[in-house]
């Protein structure tokens, strides 16, 4: 028997004003994309979801079901949803993402170069999305971790988190970022520090690990090449990361991080368990979205169709990747041997 039947109720999601500042002109679409991507297999007619505007506010119009809500509360853009009565009347529905943490976590701390939180939580969002490692996920790691938007995002929805990053000052910023949303939000929490195997040449090699309640924080500084040597070869359920963009960041001699990706994309997927997802966050211009999707096709990997471009600035497109670790058939294996 199938199970219990769930209404389909037509609903109103207000699009956040954060949405503007993160995915700029084209908020709607990534909007809808990220809707389409995440929830899409639970809406029974594609064409339901509508984008609608009113007055100054954007909503997306679309038809879902009570089992929803919960995913719903965790969209990048979503600031709220209302029940749509059919008569001009909206009831606000209560959405709960049901983060662990303060906001602050996230949003409290500003920096040069640190990526949107938003378009940071949407890459979070489709990696999650995609992952099918046959358990629910519990380990993130971003190779290219910066200063760590993607690692506290990790500890809200849950997971353990681990980086790398090759600038050695990163550490005693989120060091210090860390001691002090523990302290100021009364957290429970046990800091270590150490170096990790023979890499640890100069600065590089060198970890801060933080244990909250459930989850374990740790950020490496090390050259992401060297991924499964700097992480003793833990492997990860999804991996997410805003490359640099060639243009503020420079990965290398050259402009584009092509290079510095084609050098590390083995050993990422090396860190990824069979079925893992990865979401790649990139300035299309340097690398095209074909030619790190090409990239990626030659390891043997499946490469989603998802894209949602929006202009940053003149020189940055940004879009984001999703890329999967195949699943090894086992079960054939067995059976040939
Ligand atoms: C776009 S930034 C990431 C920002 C980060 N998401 C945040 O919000 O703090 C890209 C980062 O990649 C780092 N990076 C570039 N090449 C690297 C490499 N080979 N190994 C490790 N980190 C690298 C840069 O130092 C930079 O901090």
């Amino acid at each position: 028997m199938s199970g219990a039947y769930i209404a389909v109720m037509k609903l109103k999601l207000l699009i956040s004003p954060l949405a503007g500042g993160a995915f700029f002109n084209e908020c709607v679409d990534v909007a809808i994309s990220e809707f389409k991507e995440v929830l899409g297999a639970r809406i029974t007619d594609e064409c339901t979801v509508q984008h609608e505007r009113i007055g100054t506010m954007d909503f997306v119009n679309v038809g879902l079901g009570e089992d929803s809500f919960s995913a719903l509360a965790r969209l990048s853009f979503i600031q709220g949803a209302f029940v749509d009565n059919g008569e001009g009347g909206l009831i606000p529905l209560t959405l709960r993402p049901d983060f662990p943490l303060p906001k602050s976590m996230v949003f409290g701390w500003k920096y040069q170069g640190k990526t949107n939180e938003l378009v940071t939580q949407l890459a979070l969002n489709l990696a999650l999305h995609h992952a099918d490692t046959g358990r629910a996920p519990q380990t993130l790691l971003d190779p290219m971790a910066g200063k760590g938007t993607t690692l506290f995002w990790a500890l809200q929805y849950g997971l353990n988190a681990t980086g790398i990053e090759k600038d050695a000052s990163a550490l005693s910023a989120v060091h210090a970022q860390l001691k002090k949303q523990c302290k100021l939000h009364h957290i429970k929490h046990t800091a270590a520090h150490g170096s990790v195997g023979q890499k640890n040449k100069g600065s590089m090699g060198k970890f801060i690990k933080y244990d909250l309640a459930k989850q374990t924080f740790r950020l490496v500084t090390g050259d992401s090449c060297d991924a499964p040597e700097l992480l003793q070869k833990q492997r990860f359920d999804i991996i997410v990361c805003d490359l640099p963009y060639g243009v503020q960041f420079k990965a290398g001699p050259k402009r584009s991080p092509l290079d510095t990706v084609a050098a590390c994309a083995k050993n990422w997927l090396a860190c990824l368990r069979e079925g893992g997802a990865m979401a790649l966050v990139f300035n299309n211009y340097q690398p095209k979205r074909e030619e790190l999707a090409a990239l990626f096709s030659k390891l043997d990997t499946v490469v989603h169709p998802f894209s949602a471009p929006h202009r940053m600035s003149e020189s940055i497109v940004r879009d984001i990747l999703i890329i999967s670790r195949k699943q090894e058939d086992f079960n054939l294996n067995r059976l040939v041997r």
